[in-house]
């Protein structure tokens, strides 16, 4: 297999360092790109930067071969609000800058350095309408029914993922992660819904994902798909095109690595 130079970006977050401790182990050279180092990669390798600065992005991504960006504001801050005062969001202190405009520099650096892989981090959320609905199971092409403000950002990043492959002829997978819990307050609730378990992502499958997706051959200009772990009960997102296009099955099921935070 050839290997590549590739560019993670929020690799010092929770599903970032399970990237890139599947791409190190599968050969690649990896660049992480987070507010803070990443574990696993000697400091040459590390660039810590913001989103918001697109001309540290342009130069970090100088001769990459794909790009991995993970980097968000991974939530809204409150969902359902509470009644005011306790009503406020995290919409234009965080969601906007990290997940619009730092999408914008991420697509930017892929753009002016003819990076032809974009792998985008999107969310199951950007559907959650339909499982509310129990329009199950959801699939990739059926239109977003975001969740709220976050999932909407996301919204936002897959379209202009599409913009950026038919206009640039770059490929961009827009892939809507399942939920990798990042605490043990996360984990209490998925092991309290059956339904969360449905829908969990284990570290160890979304590193062997995302190295799939560097790895894959021939892939369409854009594309969105799910990708969770073994469903436990019902399949409430279509894992087809992951299997068919990017050549991953899932192998891991809930809660395999859930508390390896
Ligand atoms: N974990 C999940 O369940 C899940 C589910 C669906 C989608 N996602 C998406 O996957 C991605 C990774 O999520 P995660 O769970 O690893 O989150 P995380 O919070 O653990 O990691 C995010 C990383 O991004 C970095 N970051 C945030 N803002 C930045 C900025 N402006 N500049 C540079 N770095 C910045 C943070 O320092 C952090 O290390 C996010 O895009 C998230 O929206 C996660």
């Amino acid at each position: 297999m050839k290997t590549s130079r590739i560019l993670v970006t929020g690799s010092a977050g929770r599903l970032g360092r399970a990237a890139v401790k599947e791409l190190v182990a599968r050969g690649h050279t990896v660049l992480g790109y987070d507010l803070r180092s990443t574990p696993g990669l000697p400091a040459a390798q590390s660039v810590i930067g913001s989103l918001q600065n697109g001309e540290l992005l342009n130069r970090t991504a100088v001769g990459v071969d794909a790009i991995i960006h993970l980097a968000a504001t991974p939530d809204d801050a409150r969902f359902p609000r509470g009644p005011a005062p306790d009503d406020g969001d995290n919409f234009l202190s965080e969601l906007v800058p990290n997940n619009i405009v730092g999408g914008y520099h991420v697509l930017e650096a892929a753009r002016k350095n003819g990076v032809n892989r974009v792998i985008l981090a999107s969310t199951g959320q950007v559907v959650d309408g339909y499982l509310d609905e129990g329009k199950t199971p959801v699939m990739a092409d059926w239109p977003t029914h975001p969740r709220y403000l976050y999932a909407s950002t996301k919204v936002f990043l897959e379209a202009l993922g599409s913009a950026y492959a038919h206009a640039h002829g770059m490929t961009v997978l827009a892939v809507r992660l399942g939920w990798c819990p990042r605490d043990a307050g996360q984990f209490a609730q998925i092991a309290a819904d059956p339904d969360a378990q449905d829908v969990f992502l284990s570290p160890g499958d979304a590193g062997r994902f995302f190295a799939c997706a560097v790895e894959a051959a021939e892939l369409p200009a854009f594309t969105p798909m799910f990708v969770t772990s073994l469903p436990m009960g019902k399949m409430l997102y279509d894992l087809t095109a992951a299997k068919e296009l990017v050549g991953f099955a899932p192998t891991d099921s809930w809660p395999t690595g859930a508390e390896d935070f």
